[in-house]
Order: C-alpha cells, then structure tokens, then sequence
C-alpha cells in the first residue's frame, strides 16, 4: 500500500467515536470495497504527475486547472450541494440538523474551488481574465455526466445517499491532493490543491460522521451502500 493511501488511513479513517452506532458497517466497507478504489485513485494520480513531470513543459498543469475549473465550482459543486440539501424532507430537518449544516457550509465553500483553477491559468499567462473561459468549450465541459446524474438523485433516493459519495469520493481528493503535494514543487499548483485540502476533507469528514453517525440500522445502510456499489461501477468504467 502506497505510504499516502495508509498515513491517510492511520489518520482519518480508522478512528471512531466511541459508541457511533455506524461504526461497524463503517470500517466493514471501507475493508471490503473503498480501500481498493482509494488505491487505484492513488496509482492513477501518480502515473499522471510522473507523466506530466517527465513531459518537458507545462501543458499537463495547464490542462490539470482548466480540468478542475470544467468540473468543480460552479460548474458542478455548488449544483450538486445545493441538490443534496434538499434530499432532506422539512419533517426530518429535527433528525438530520447536522447533515443540514454540513451542507450549507460546504455550499458556501464550493465557491472558492473554481477560482483556484482560474488563478493559475491567469499566473500563467494562458488566460487574461476568467472572461476568456466563457469564450472556451473545453471551460465548460463536465466530464462525468452519470456520476452528475446520481448526485441530483440524491434528493430522492435517501437522505444518507450523498454519505457514500463524500466518504469514498470525497476521500479521493484528500489523496490526490496530498499525492500533488508530496510530487509537485510548482508554487501555483501546489497552491491550487493546498487551498482544498481542508475542504476536500470536510466532504470526507461529513461522510464519515454521517455513516458514524446515522447508518446503524440495516435500513439505513443499504442506501449508502447501494449508492457506493454505483461509484464503484464508475470507477470500473473511467479507470
Ligand atoms: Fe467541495
């Protein structure tokens, strides 16, 4: 196992609260689905860093934010949030206060994620101005239109779907972001993913104590566990 996938582990995954009635089903799917696909993500992310290092030139960092400016932010994110607040009913806002907040506050900080990206295209030289993006099909392509179409699901599947989705998912950026900063020395780049890291690991940390939390049932495992099975298949399919 590659020393970022298990420090990651050591420090934000195994530990539990005492007594979270999810806890178990928890640590049970992270052994039995999530820790392949993290280490796969890891691989993946190192493979592409290797690739753009040894390529001689910058377009891999260039084609990294307009990337990340196509699929966070605006264009996804703050959509995709603003769904999953809804996906808890007004007669269950009592039950579910904390995933409500969660989420508001995560809404509130998907508006930083794409401006990260325009600022290193602007550093660079190869924008003046976010204006030149809107001028830009490939600004404004959202390369993940079935894992899109889950997540405005969400609404009306459970309100505990989006757990899986910030758990695994969500999980992925912690790594690709410390995979980034353990590899990459370019102040610009390492300042657009360092400006996530406590973000992405909000999602996470959201995901998690929303298992913890709320999944002690079998009733409201399956949810999550149907919606994990989802991105697994995903996964699959793009890798
Ligand atoms: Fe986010």
């Amino acid at each position: 196992m590659h020393q970022i996938l298990a420090e990651f582990l050591d420090k934000w995954v195994w530990p539990t609260a005492p007594g979270a009635p999810g806890a178990e089903f928890r640590l049970r799917i992270t052994e039995e689905k999530c820790i392949k696909g993290w280490e796969m993500a890891v691989a993946a992310t190192l493979t592409e860093i290797e690739k753009g290092l040894a390529s001689g030139n910058e377009d891999w960092k260039r084609r990294v934010a307009m990337g990340g400016y196509a699929a966070e932010g605006v264009q996804m994110s703050i959509k995709q949030m603003s769904a999953q607040l809804v996906s808890v009913d007004i007669a269950e806002q009592e039950r579910y206060i904390d995933l409500q907040r969660m989420r508001a506050r995560q809404v509130w900080d998907e508006c930083k994620h794409s401006k990260l990206h325009v600022e290193v295209l602007m550093e660079k030289g190869w924008i003046k101005s976010e204006r030149d993006l809107l001028d830009n099909p490939a600004a404004h392509l959202q390369p993940l239109p079935a894992y899109f179409g889950l997540s405005m699901m969400f609404p009306h599947i459970h309100p505990l779907a989006r757990a899986a989705q910030h758990y695994f998912v969500e999980a992925i950026a912690c790594l690709g972001i410390a995979t980034y900063l353990s590899r990459v020395d370019d102040p610009m780049m390492r300042h657009e993913h360092l400006s996530q890291r406590d973000e992405e690991l909000m999602h996470f940390m959201e995901g998690k104590y929303t298992i913890d939390t709320y999944c002690g049932r079998p009733e409201d495992q399956k949810p999550v566990e149907d919606t994990l099975e989802f991105l697994l298949h995903r996964m699959r399919v793009n890798l």
